[in-house]
């Protein structure tokens, strides 16, 4: 098998069980999921379902995750949130290389600014940035950590519009040049059938839905064949379309 393709059928997280319930409430209930390496996978579900709790699992911040179940992640793993989180006591590049070491370091931090088009505010305050411009400076910090998985929570949430669709294409596009895996946590069921080649609906503890959405890409959300996989998402969300 040549070592690409074996790349990709080896699961870059896996969860067998996976449970986790703050007093007495469960809130994962026994998840089993397999990331293949390198999937662009999208985290659908009501608010409260538990989407950043099995985020936060998988990156390894709760430490009182388990209950027998089992979980595998990649070492390397990133997390964007819905605020850039940047320190606003340092300056833009600062923050890129927060933690990270080696002499080319700084020279890595600038070229990640640059693949997120902010080549150029290396010395600007985070207080100097528009919304969208910190979300880049965030993605940047991640990229530059050269992660397998990239975990994203709501990294659109707070944006307009207009830059939302501006950063679906840049988030697309360094996947595509990176290769991480990628799971996206979003509430916008447009984003993640425009943006994941798969997408899951957390519902009651459990994987309600699994669905590959194969359809090559750039997708618009107009696609008059995305609406089948729209309607698919929005009846496991136990929402019609009327209501949506
Ligand atoms: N540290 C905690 N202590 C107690 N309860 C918690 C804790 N963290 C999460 N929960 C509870 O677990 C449930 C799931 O929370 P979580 O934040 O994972 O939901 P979510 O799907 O990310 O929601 P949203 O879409 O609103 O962000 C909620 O009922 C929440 O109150
Ligand atoms: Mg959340």
């Amino acid at each position: 098998m040549a070592p690409h393709t074996e790349q990709l059928t080896r699961p870059a997280v896996r969860l067998r069980g996976l449970t986790r319930s703050f007093e007495g409430r469960t809130v994962l209930d026994g998840i089993d999921l397999d990331l293949p390496a390198g999937q662009f996978t999208a985290l659908l579900g009501h608010s409260g379902s538990g989407k950043s709790t099995l985020l936060r699992a998988i990156a390894g911040l709760d430490h009182g995750v388990a209950g027998g179940g089992r979980l595998t992640a990649p070492e390397r793993v990133s997390m964007v949130f819905q605020d850039s989180r940047l320190l606003p006591w340092r300056r833009v590049l600062a923050n890129v290389l927060l933690g990270l070491e080696g002499k080319d370091a700084e020279e890595r931090g600038r070229a990640a600014l640059t693949e997120v088009g902010l080549g150029g505010r290396e010395r600007a305050w985070p207080g100097e940035l528009s919304g969208g411009e910190a979300q880049r400076a965030a993605l940047a910090r991640s990229l530059v950590r050269e992660p397998e998985l990239l975990l994203a929570d709501e990294p659109f949430g707070a944006l307009d519009a207009l830059t939302r669709i501006k950063m679906h294409g840049l988030l697309r596009e360094l996947w595509k040049r990176h290769r991480p895996s990628v799971l996206l946590v979003t509430h916008d069921v447009d984003e993640a059938i425009v943006l994941a080649d798969r997408v899951l609906v957390l519902d009651r503890g459990r994987i309600g839905l699994d669905l590959i959405i194969d359809r090559p890409h750039p997708r618009s959300y107009r696609e008059p064949v995305l609406g089948e996989y729209r309607e698919r998402l929005l009846a496991a969300l136990g929402v019609t379309e009327d209501h949506a």
